[in-house]
């Protein structure tokens, strides 16, 4: 790996080594896979999402690919926050690379529950994973839905969290700038946007069955990128905190138009599918070209456009 501090950013006053984050949920919760992710490239590494107890997820197929990306419905499959902090002091113990720890719940007493664990933990923030839609049979539409919800939830983790908070998004509804704004006036101290779009459906016409057991699953990669783009273009507009641009970026120039639009990391989750955990390897070693070529002298003089 290039040896480089151009990419060097902070992250609510840590050093990250590059602005990429690993986004949750795409590579296993070990302390391990987290390392590999670091010494590939990324600056910030996600962790899946924890509940409070373990959650084996969906049965399989849960994952399918199509022309645009993957469709995947998980079902949340993770070994409890217990255990998974677990996992995310080992990696601290190990790495000075920002960790941050992804909670899901569906009530607020469990985010406060979930927060109160990831306080005692060495993570460096939290994000409130408010948008799942792979869990709707159980749990109704994600909370992301509602701004009410989402600023009730904000409000109350902060009250009591000592690290930055930040909150997940979805791209599934028609007022997302909206409940943007309600989260940063909630308090969140940063967004991510976005989690998968959907849910979608892909069909397998030899089997005459859909590719996923599930039937239905979140959408994630290139096909989703435009609307995130957008969303971050919009969004960074209404607010005043960092934004995590996630939703399918592949290579390098996908990140650039990403930092363009309006976001200060970028985080990658399906094309670790695609290319291997070197992936970040690959799109660091291009923004490095990408600023040398332009005579920039670090990732912030990519101006978002206005
Ligand atoms: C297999 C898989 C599992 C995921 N699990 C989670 C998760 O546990 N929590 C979460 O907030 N997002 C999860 N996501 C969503 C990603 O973090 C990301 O927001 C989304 O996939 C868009 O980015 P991408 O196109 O780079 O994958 C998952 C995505 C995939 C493909």
């Amino acid at each position: 790996m290039k040896k480089s501090g151009i990419l060097q950013t902070d992250f609510f006053g840590k050093l990250a080594n590059s602005p990429l984050v690993l986004a949750s949920g795409v590579i296993d919760v070990s302390y391990s896979g987290m390392l590999r992710a670091v010494e590939a490239g990324c600056g910030i590494v996600t962790m899946k999402s924890l509940t409070l107890e373990p959650r084996k997820g969906h049965n399989g197929p849960v994952v399918a690919e199509f022309a645009g990306g993957f469709i995947n419905s998980m079902g949340l499959c993770n070994p409890g926050i217990d255990s998974g902090l677990k996992e995310a002091d080992d990696f601290k113990n190990r790495s000075d690379a920002p960790l941050i720890a992804s909670v899901f719940a569906i009530s607020t007493d469990d985010f406060i529950a979930l927060t109160r664990k990831v306080n005692d933990s060495k993570a460096d923030a939290i994000e409130l994973n408010l948008s799942c839609p792979n869990v709707a049979d159980e749990y109704g539409i994600p909370l992301a839905a509602s701004k009410e919800k989402v600023t009730e939830i904000v409000l109350e983790v902060k009250k009591i969290s000592r690290l930055p908070v930040i909150a997940k998004l979805s791209p599934n509804t028609y007022n997302v700038p909206e409940i943007a704004k309600a989260a940063e006036n909630a308090g969140a101290d940063a967004l991510t946007l976005i989690n998968t779009l959907g849910p979608g459906m892909v069909i397998n016409i030899h089997a005459r069955k859909p590719m996923i057991l599930n039937k239905f699953g979140g959408i994630s990669g290139a096909a989703i990128k435009p609307v995130a783009l957008k969303l971050i273009y919009q969004i960074s507009k209404l607010i005043d905190i960092p934004i995590i641009g996630t939703g399918g970026v592949l290579n390098a120039d996908d990140a650039i138009e990403f930092l363009m639009a309006g976001a200060k990391y970028v985080s990658i989750g399906t094309a670790v599918y695609y290319h291997g955990i070197e992936v970040f390897t690959e799109i660091r070693e291009g923004l490095i070209n990408y600023l040398t070529t332009n005579n920039l002298s670090s990732i912030e003089d990519i101006l978002p456009l206005s």
